[in-house]
Parts: structure tokens; sequence; C-alpha cells
């Protein structure tokens, strides 16, 4: 699964030139003989979007993982000490099959696909990211959830010996992430091991991430490696440092603004200075599919 390439940062960028390049590729054939080339094989989806996605030096300079440093910069710089493989996940709690599983036997049949997703930071950016995953639901119908289950809780590793930034209680290590039991098992919720067609970047959360695109970012966890079927609602990494600035939920909503900034509108990486802001779209622009799961819900409380 995890494929090494040749290929510099600097040499992919947008989507039309990436596109070109693979059709180029596939078309000549040249794909199982050009190993440097390989990319993942991932279906096109429906529920991606089509805008041009962000380029990989940007998805991959600019990030938040606080295991590797506090500055946009540092996990570019540091994530590259992590071990990713060997990588096992444990699933426990409310399962019928709980268990320590080996990275390639989760993904052992899952269907991966390319899914190109508005992605929200509740600090008030935003990029296009053109993911490489597999539906959550997939991987917790082939467990088995019982019927007591409410929420799955999800961590992070903890390796202060890899992870320079968990040697320092800037956080309450484990990094913690929780979805209510709906959320998910909506089709947009998927786990990642890749984006930009090739193999999950360790300053992206390799190998294998969640993605809520309709959340701020910080909802979707990297480096998982626990899940847990639980029938409380799961403490969660943010909320607990600060919960009146980080709801629970966390859905992206430009009328409920943070307490120290506002939300209505977002600078998207990369739009260049003269761009300008441009405005947050209620559930980051995926309201009609996932509005339904909130119905009833009062989203200024249950933020
Ligand atoms: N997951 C872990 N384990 N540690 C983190 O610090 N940061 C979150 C989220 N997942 C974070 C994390 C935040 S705040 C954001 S905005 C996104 O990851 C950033 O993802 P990206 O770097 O791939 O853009």
């Amino acid at each position: 699964m995890r494929i090494k390439t040749e290929l510099k940062w600097s040499d992919v960028t947008p989507k039309a030139a990436w596109l070109s390049r693979r059709q180029l590729i596939a078309g000549a054939g040249a794909l199982m003989a050009t190993p440097a080339l390989a990319k993942i094989d991932a279906a096109k989806s429906a529920y991606s979007i089509s805008d041009e996605p962000n380029t990989l030096e940007q998805i991959t300079t600019y990030n938040n993982f606080y295991e590797f440093g506090l500055d946009k910069g540092d996990p570019a710089r540091n994530a590259r000490l992590l071990t990713t493989d060997p990588w096992s996940v444990k699933i426990d709690g409310l399962v019928d099959r709980p268990g320590n599983y080996d990275l390639a036997d989760l993904m052992k049949d899952a269907p991966l696909e390319e899914r190109i997703y508005r992605f929200r930071c509740v600090e008030a950016w935003s990029m296009i990211v053109p993911w490489i995953g597999f539906e959550l639901a997939h991987l917790l119908n082939k467990v088995g959830v019982q019927p007591g289950a409410k929420y799955v809780a999800f961590e992070t590793l903890v390796r202060p010996e890899e992870m320079p930034g968990q040697q320092t209680a800037i956080l309450d290590w484990p990094y913690r992430e929780g979805l209510r039991l709906d959320e998910a098992m909506h089709p947009l919720t998927i786990m990642a091991t890749g984006l930009y067609g090739e193999a999950m970047p360790n300053q992206n959360g390799a190998p294998i991430r969640l993605v809520v695109p309709w959340k701020y970012g910080f909802k979707s966890i990297k480096s998982v490696v626990r899940m847990s079927l639980v029938a409380e609602q799961p403490q969660t990494t943010w909320n607990m440092q600060n919960p009146r600035e980080y709801g629970f939920y966390s859905n992206v909503n430009p009328e409920v603004d943070h307490p120290r900034w506002s939300q209505a509108s977002e600078r998207r990486v990369g739009a260049g200075i003269f761009a300008g802001r441009q405005d947050t779209l209620m559930f980051n622009g995926y309201a009609e599919q996932v509005a339904g799961l909130y119905a009833g819900q009062d989203l200024s409380k249950d933020y």
C-alpha cells in the first residue's frame, strides 16, 4: 500500500497538471513499469467537488500537528521521524470483533476512492484537498457495531521519542477526538490513507487519519491508533482544553463565531494576497448532505 515515490512535492501541482500526467502514464501503460511514479489505485467519487485542489506543496507545508510542534512548518520538518510501518489500530468497546488490527488487514478490501473535499480549519483558513481513503462506515460494518454504541472515540499515537511535541505538555496526550455514531457512519466521513494519489505524507497524519469535511479541521484526527465504540460522548482534546471555544460538534457554521474571531469568512491558503477572504459555507458546503443529522438541534448551543 505504501508506495515510495521519487516525485518531489514541488513537481506535483494543481489537479489539471497532475491529471494529465496521470492520464499520460496510464495511457502509455507505464504505471507498473515506472515505480517511481506509481499511484494508489483509487476510484473517482461522486462526493468530490470540482474546485481546483491546493498544491501538494501547500497541503504538506502548512499543517497543524501539535505532536510535531506548534508552527505551521514544524510538522513538515519534524514528522519524517515518525515510523508508520508497522502500524496497527486497536478497535475496542461495543464491537463484535474487537482487536489489534494490522493496517493492511484493516484496509483489505476497503474500497479506496479519491475524495476532493473542502477543508476548513477553526482558525479560519481553508484548503481543497484530494484525499484518498475509504468510508469509515465500511470499517465499522466490518468490525460489527453493537446496539449500545452511540459514539466513536479516536486516539492518536503516543510516541514522544518520535513526536517531539509530546515531550512537552502543550496538550494532554494522546490527542483525542470523537463523533456521534450517525456522523461516523455518514458516507462523507472517511479514513484517509493518502492524498494526491500517493501514500499519506507523515505531516498530514500518516498512515491513516480521519477526515470529516463538514466539521472544523481539528475533528479530523491524525495518525489514528485506536477507535472505541462507546455509549457516552467521549472526551476530546480541544474541548477538554477549552470547552467554551471548541465544542464537541464543531460543525463549520458561519453564524456561530469563535469567541475570539468571526467564522463568517475564511482565507483560502495559497490564494494570494489580493484574493480577499471568501464566505464560509454552512457545514462547509455540505449542508445538503449532512444538515439532516442535526434536525431539532440548536447549533448555537451544540456548537
Ligand atoms: N491530529 C492530531 N493528532 N494532532 C493535531 O495537532 N491538528 C488538527 C487536525 N488533526 C491535529 C490533528 C487540526 S487543528 C487541523 S486544522 C488538521 O489536523 C490539519 O490537517 P492538515 O495538516 O492535514 O491540514
